[in-house]
């Protein structure tokens, strides 16, 4: 029988291998164990090696379980143009922290081109780095969980991310990206768990993602352009946020953050909104062409804000005018209620003021009383029905 069965599996296989055909890598058939606790990265990484070598479209197909995955880095260039990870399990990290090691990335693949995602669940069992972190004591910076660099075409669709030691996904210095229905799960106090972090790439759309975390449900870095974004729910969390830009020192420019649409998104008790943040150096650069619209706040700190003076901790801030200069932002669509009395707030540079900022169709209250708008080097139109007022 046992022979039987085998027989049928290997013509399987055969007839999944045939020219043109998409093979299929399964997991276990490279010595990955579903019990959570056997180290399957190896296991992993000889499946992706036999799919990126494949010339043909492939599949490397995790099945229901829990699959215990120290860390494992997938790199291209590789010959077959489209592989995909069929995701039915979970793959888990290691329990407590520093087991990850100093790269800051757990599950990571870079110089890839075709690759998409597709399900399954991702457990970066962050909570022992994060009382680390709470506790004040020095800790590891931690590992993002997913992280793309170096790629194009690369699809994720479908996955879930449950409590990232750091960013639960990162997208770095890629060209054609989508995420598409993702969810993303962490406590609303763990510590730099971004939800979707995005810098130095072009041409990425996220949609229909629901996100609940620690730190910013979308943080977009330097070098951003074409972004889309649509559809996402945020809450618990710190909102969508363009920055922190201009952190760095000295007067060397660093790469703008342009065309950036955000539409349809709700906010659920976050601590921020739709955000622009930068810091308060002279570091020299633009954020221009944005639009957030169509947005639902309930019971948010902060529902439009743009921060020039960005310095969370309140030490050692720098307190120079920022170089960043933001330009052309439109809010259009954007209603709800703050939980602060200002809840529009542009606190721009001084030697950089914001311009070209537009408010459209935006009623915003602060526990059915009226709200405020605050304005520091900012300006614009407002136009159709704007409360609380402009004061651009
Ligand atoms: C993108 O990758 C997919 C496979 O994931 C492939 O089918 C498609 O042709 C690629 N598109 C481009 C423009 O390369
Ligand atoms: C802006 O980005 C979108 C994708 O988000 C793209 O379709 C559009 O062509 C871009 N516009 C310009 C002027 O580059
Ligand atoms: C910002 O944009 C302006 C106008 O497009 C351009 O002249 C300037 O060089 C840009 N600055 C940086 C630092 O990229
Ligand atoms: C920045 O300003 C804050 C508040 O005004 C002050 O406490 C802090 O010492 C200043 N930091 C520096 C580096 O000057």
């Amino acid at each position: 029988m046992a022979e039987l069965m085998h027989l049928f599996l290997l013509s399987l296989l055969f007839f999944y291998s045939l020219p043109g055909a998409n093979a299929v890598y399964n997991i276990q058939d490279y010595g990955a164990k579903p019990d959570g606790t056997t180290d399957s990265a190896r296991s992993i990484i000889r499946a992706w090696a036999a799919a990126c070598g494949s010339a043909q479209p492939a599949t490397i197909h995790v099945p229901t379980g829990n699959f215990l995955v120290s860390q494992a880095s997938f790199s291209g260039p590789c010959k077959s143009a489209a592989i995909k990870f069929w995701i039915e399990g979970t793959i888990v990290a290691p329990a407590g922290y520093g087991a990850i090691g100093s790269s800051g990335k757990w599950i990571s693949f870079s110089k890839v081109d075709g690759v998409s995602i597709s399900g399954g669940s991702l457990d970066g069992r962050g909570a022992a780095l994060w009382s680390c972190k709470l506790a004040g004591r020095s800790c590891p910076t931690g590992a993002s969980s997913l992280t793309f660099t170096n790629s194009k075409n690369v699809t994720i669709d479908g996955l879930t991310s449950i409590n990232a030691e750091l960013f639960h996904i990162v997208i770095l210095r890629c060209h054609g990206v989508t995420v598409n229905g993702v969810n993303i799960r962490a406590p609303g106090n763990s510590p730099n768990t971004d939800g979707i972090h995005v810098q130095m790439s072009t041409g990425v759309t996220i949609a229909q993602a629901n996100i609940k975390t620690g730190d910013d449900c979308i943080s977009v870095g330097p070098g951003t352009a074409h972004l889309w974004i649509e559809r996402v729910f945020c809450g618990p969390g710190h909102g969508i946020s363009i920055g922190s830009l201009g952190k760095g020192q000295g007067g060397l420019s660093e790469e703008g953050v342009e065309n950036v649409t955000v539409k349809t998104t709700t906010f659920f008790g976050t601590q921020n909104g739709v955000r622009i943040k930068t810091w308060g150096t002279g570091r020299p650069g633009n954020v221009s062409r944005v639009v957030f619209e169509n947005a639902v706040m309930k019971n948010v700190q902060n529902p439009i804000i743009i921060d020039q003076n960005y310095c969370p901790t309140k030490k050692g801030c720098p307190n120079k005018s920022s170089g960043i200069k933001v330009s052309e932002v439109k809010y259009v669509g954007i209603h709800g209620t703050s939980a602060t009395q200002v809840a529009v707030n542009f606190d721009c540079s001084p030697s950089n003021p914001c311009s070209g900022i537009s408010l459209q169709d935006i009623k915003l209250s602060y526990q059915n009383q009226r709200a405020h708008s605050y304005c520091k080097h900012a300006y614009g139109i407002a136009s159709g029905s704007v409360v609380p007022p402009s004061c651009l």
